[in-house]
């Protein structure tokens, strides 16, 4: 039988454990930098102040953001103000964060500790023992009233009691404009403004749209735009679907709102805004592909299954002369998620008007 000499200098056979293992002990204590060189210490204290200074900034930057950029209209300067309160608000968090490990790492007390397993039982005792260490836990951080770090104290608190201002930035209003009556309840369809194909813009005749079939639509005109192009296609864009007449349940008061079985939905998922561009023929389906919402089109566009909680809003078409397919209005109610108030709030959700409808 072959005998080895462990780590430990104890001889063992290769088939037989050893019966204990020696503790091998607490390694070898380095002192930091910090800990012998009272200037490394300063400077590390510093560092630390920084971090708290760099998110009692993050704080001001978050609040001065939302007070100070205006917010109304134009969506350049609501996704600038939207920036810049994100930025305060996370360098508020990660200045205490970074400065609170750089604390431990560098400052508080570095000494090595062993507590042995006691009883779960709770005695005078214990309870004292608790109570010293908690005291002891303060003392090692550098917060206890013998400590003289009074910079760190200082903008610790100050960095603690700003950060959760900087997290009440979004709960204060509006972060961008009442949509209810701005124009972002609006969108660029007007009446008799034609529905072209995207993204080349041709108009589609009533005869072009077959039964089954799906077109992906923009308002006519939106390709010469020349400013906010994106913004505005992103509220119009719009699925025309044909259906058998037969198949389709006209709902109450949108008797006129389609054309022979062609009816137009936006494609704006009322969850949380992907579009809903997967139209299932058999079923008259529109799926979601973002968190499954499904719509039926042929009962109003409906919510029959996800996490979407009312219908896809609907626009009312109509036939020119010349047999194009037009609008016959704006929408009548805000497209895209309900995160919005809304002034009226239905059961079925078809018939939620605001004063941003039409
Ligand atoms: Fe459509 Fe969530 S965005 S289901």
């Amino acid at each position: 039988m072959s005998t080895t000499e462990n780590p430990t200098g104890h001889e063992s056979t290769q088939d037989q454990a050893p019966e204990h293992f020696e503790d091998p002990g607490l390694p070898y204590h380095r002192p930091r930098r910090a800990d012998v060189d009272p200037k490394a210490a300063n400077k590390a204290e510093r560092q630390v102040a920084a971090l708290f200074g760099l998110s009692i900034l993050g704080t001001i930057l978050a609040i001065g953001a939302y007070f100070t950029i205006d917010m109304t209209e134009e969506i350049d300067s609501i996704r600038f103000a939207n920036m810049m309160i994100g930025l305060g608000i996370f360098l508020a968090m990660m200045g205490i964060g970074l400065g609170a490990i750089h604390w431990a790492k560098t400052l508080m007390r570095d000494h090595e500790m062993v507590e042995e397993r006691h009883e779960l039982r709770s005695s005078d005792e214990g309870r004292e023992g608790a109570i010293q260490n908690l005291k002891d836990g303060v003392e090692d951080s550098g917060l206890g009233g013998t400590s003289r770090r009074g910079l760190l104290k200082g903008s610790l608190i100050t960095a603690v009691a700003l950060a959760p201002l900087s997290l009440l930035v979004p709960q204060l209003g509006n972060m961008g404009a009442d949509w209810n009556t701005s124009k972002f309840a609006h969108t660029m369809w007007r009446q008799g403004m034609r529905l072209t194909r995207d993204p080349d813009g041709t108009p589609i005749k009533a005869a072009d749209v077959t039964i089954g079939s799906a077109f992906h639509v923009i308002p006519d005109g939106l390709n010469e735009l020349e400013s906010h192009m994106l913004e505005e296609k992103a509220k119009a864009v719009v699925l025309l679907i044909r259906l058998d007449p037969r198949d389709l349940k006209i709902q109450e008061g949108r008797e006129d709102w389609s054309f022979d079985g062609i009816v137009a939905y936006s494609k704006i998922c009322t969850h949380v805004g992907c579009p809903v561009a997967l139209y299932e023929q058999q079923t008259h389906h529109l799926l979601c592909p973002c968190h499954q919402s499904t719509f039926d089109v042929a009962d109003g566009a409906k919510v029959v299954f996800g996490p979407a909680k009312r219908p896809l809003p609907q626009l009312p078409i109509a036939v020119d002369d010349e047999g194009y397919i037009v609008a016959q209005s704006d929408f009548h109610e805000p497209i895209g998620p309900s995160y919005w108030s809304r002034l009226k709030d239905t059961s079925d959700g078809l018939s939620n008007d605001t004063e941003g409808g039409h």
